[in-house]
């Protein structure tokens, strides 16, 4: 059994960008720019905002933080967003989620212009992705992608099972290791709050992607001998440790990881490659691969 470590992966990613980050500025030109726009005060969205500008200064690249009060209309938001899609000194941007209840998201991301959206959110990005057109991926199946292809992990010709069938995991990491590519040329099955006998087929599957948000869910009967478990769960569970909770996923690791050939753990598994995942979108966003 082989821990897929993503925090090391993640490192290597983030090295390799700094060293093109430095090149860059080496050259006198400026380096890539990231814009987040946080509306209100969720305390993640903050911690996740605040992740990425750490991120972002790890690799040289510029960013960002439009922070907006709670009460901002829709209108003005749009408005920024108008500013934003029209400032050639930034390369890409995302707008924090959740948004306060008054503002509809739909209308936000679809106001992004896409040749901007490094969260691969847009539908225009989401149908280029559908289609296998250069595209920005969603940051965690564009993390999965990352961890597989950088394990070394044979995908074409696997069953793979993926349990959640979100927009911004399920769905789009269904269909990015159905295409053909490498990696990718899956035999896919998505199971979801619908599915009559989860356990069983996810039982036949030799890449196992964990992502329906329940705490431990996947137990040791529904993983197959020799299976690849990808888990994308991120669970703070309360304790009496300083901190006073520790991190779990979807994955009842200790009992599932012997069986496996190769397991992600939480943290350090595809936690550590969104923010990554970002970042390179931005980089692509600067050179305009898009
Ligand atoms: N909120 C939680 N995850 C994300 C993400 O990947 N992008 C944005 N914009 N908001 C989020």
């Amino acid at each position: 059994m082989q821990i897929i470590d993503g925090k090391q992966i993640a490192s290597e990613i983030k090295k390799e960008l700094a060293v093109k980050s430095a090149a860059i500025i080496d050259k006198g030109d400026r380096p890539p720019h990231l814009v987040a726009v946080l509306v209100g005060e969720d305390p993640a969205s903050q911690t996740y905002v605040n992740s990425k500008e750490r991120a972002c200064k790890e690799v040289g690249f510029t960013s960002t933080i439009y922070r907006l009060e709670p009460d901002t209309t829709e209108k003005k938001l749009l408005e920024i967003i108008d500013f934003i899609n029209n400032d050639d000194e930034v390369d890409g941007y995302i707008v924090q989620l959740p948004l306060p209840a008054h503002i509809n998201v739909q209308k936000i991301i679809g106001s992004i212009n896409p040749q901007k959206d490094v969260d691969g959110f847009h539908p225009v990005s989401l149908g280029r992705m559908m289609l296998g057109e250069p595209t920005y991926l969603p940051a965690t199946p564009y993390g999965i992608i990352q961890l597989l292809e950088r394990s070394k992990i044979e995908t074409s010709g696997k069953h793979c099972v993926v349990l959640g069938r979100s927009n911004i995991v399920g769905t789009p990491i269904s269909v990015m290791l159905s295409r053909k590519a490498n990696p990718g040329n899956c035999t896919v099955t998505v199971c979801h709050t619908g599915t009559k006998n989860l356990k069983e087929i996810a039982k036949t599957a030799d890449i196992l992607i964990a992502a329906m948000g329940q705490p431990h869910f996947v137990t040791a009967d529904m993983v197959k001998e020799g299976a690849v478990v990808i888990d994308v769960g991120i669970h703070r569970m309360p304790d009496n440790s300083e901190k006073g909770y520790h991190i779990i996923g979807d994955v009842k690791f200790d009992e599932v990881a012997p069986k496996c050939s190769f397991i992600t753990p939480v943290p350090g598994g595809v936690g550590p490659m969104t923010i990554v995942s970002l970042l390179m979108n931005t980089f692509k966003a600067y050179n305009k691969e898009v």
